[in-house]
């Protein structure tokens, strides 16, 4: 067995985020056809600039994305565009000016490619010259948590302390255990802000009922140490024929590599499915101010047995 390396308990924080965006999202056809699910709105902002957000609010601000085929448009929304900054700048539209330019002074965004979709733990594989020898974050490009319950920087700090793997566990019912990696844990002495710290003592991916461990399913805000990249060069192949990040995070357990789980309370917005997606949308929409009118017509149309409810431009 090969020794792991002295945990980079250096206290020093994570720096640097990895957003895997790569993937074919089939649960999205034929929409993900051609636009990149990662692009699609909730409301008015594509749900990748929630996710760089929430990196840049943690105080990541250096992201590398992990494209592939079709998927270049990404990098676009984090760009200027002179033409249309000029036009609203005539216009006096100073709104929607600060709106399209705030993506670009979010991060340093930088992109590399993963050629074939081989598996999440194969798009991580990728960051590993850009993450250089450091312990970095991952965000999953199709899901979020809510601005105002931010769960990342719990995490870094934790990981910053720990130097091993740090997960981020949501409490879900019985009809979901068998979507997600299951923790088994163990109470833990460590804080992380206000949130629960729980340790892992070990991750079935997708069990059926009977055999999950916990209600707690591991979604997609991880914080790894460097040794993640030797990890997944020692696996093969895992469920569904792909290379998986949670056997590479278990072969670093099973290793000896502390795993702590921060159990999420807040909101999450899961947009890889249609079902998660038009919820992100309706929720987010009922929150704005300036959308009054989109609750109140969905007010309206739901008291009207959803077939009532006047529209608006
Ligand atoms: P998903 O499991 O949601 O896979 O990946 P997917 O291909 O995007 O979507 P479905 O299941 O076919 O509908 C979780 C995250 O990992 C990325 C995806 O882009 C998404 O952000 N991923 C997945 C990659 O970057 N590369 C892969 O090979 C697989």
């Amino acid at each position: 067995m090969p020794e792991f390396p002295t945990p980079d308990v250096s206290s020093r924080r994570a720096a640097k985020a990895v957003i895997p965006a790569a993937g074919l999202a089939t649960r999205f056809l034929p929409a993900t056809k051609a636009v990149p699910k990662e692009l699609l709105p909730v409301v008015d902002r594509p749900v990748l600039q929630y996710i760089v957000e929430e990196a840049a609010a943690a105080g990541i601000h250096d992201i590398l994305l992990v494209t592939g085929r079709g998927k270049t448009s990404m990098v676009d929304h984090f760009d200027r565009r002179p033409d249309l900054e000029q036009r609203l700048e005539a216009k006096g539209d100073t709104e929607r000016l600060a709106a399209i330019v705030r993506p670009s002074e979010l991060a340093e965004i930088y992109t590399c490619r993963q050629p074939e979709q081989l598996g999440l733990g194969h798009a991580v594989s990728y960051a590993e010259s850009h993450v250089g020898g450091e312990s970095f974050a991952v965000l999953l490009g199709d899901e979020f948590t809510d601005e105002s319950d931010p769960v990342l920087p719990d995490m870094l700090d934790l990981q910053a302390r720990t130097g091993g793997v740090v997960l981020c566990l949501l409490e879900i019912g019985d009809d979901e255990v068998s979507r997600y990696g299951i923790a088994s844990v163990r109470p833990s002495d460590l804080a992380a802000g206000d949130a629960e710290v729980v340790e892992v003592t070990d991750m079935v991916e997708k069990p059926a009922l009977e055999e999950a461990p916990s209600r707690l399913a591991v979604v997609g805000r991880y914080v790894l140490p460097n040794a993640i990249f030797d990890a997944i060069r020692r696996i093969g192949p895992g469920a569904g024929g792909e290379i998986q990040l949670t056997d590479a995070m278990a072969l670093l357990l099973k290793e000896g590599v502390p795993v702590h789980g921060v159990v999420f309370r807040g909101t999450r917005y899961d947009t890889g499915a249609p079902l998660g997606y038009l919820q992100a949308v309706v929720e987010l929409a009922c929150r704005r101010k300036d959308l009054q009118l989109f609750r109140e017509w969905l007010r309206d149309f739901v008291a009207g047995g959803l077939g009532t409810g006047e529209r608006g431009g």
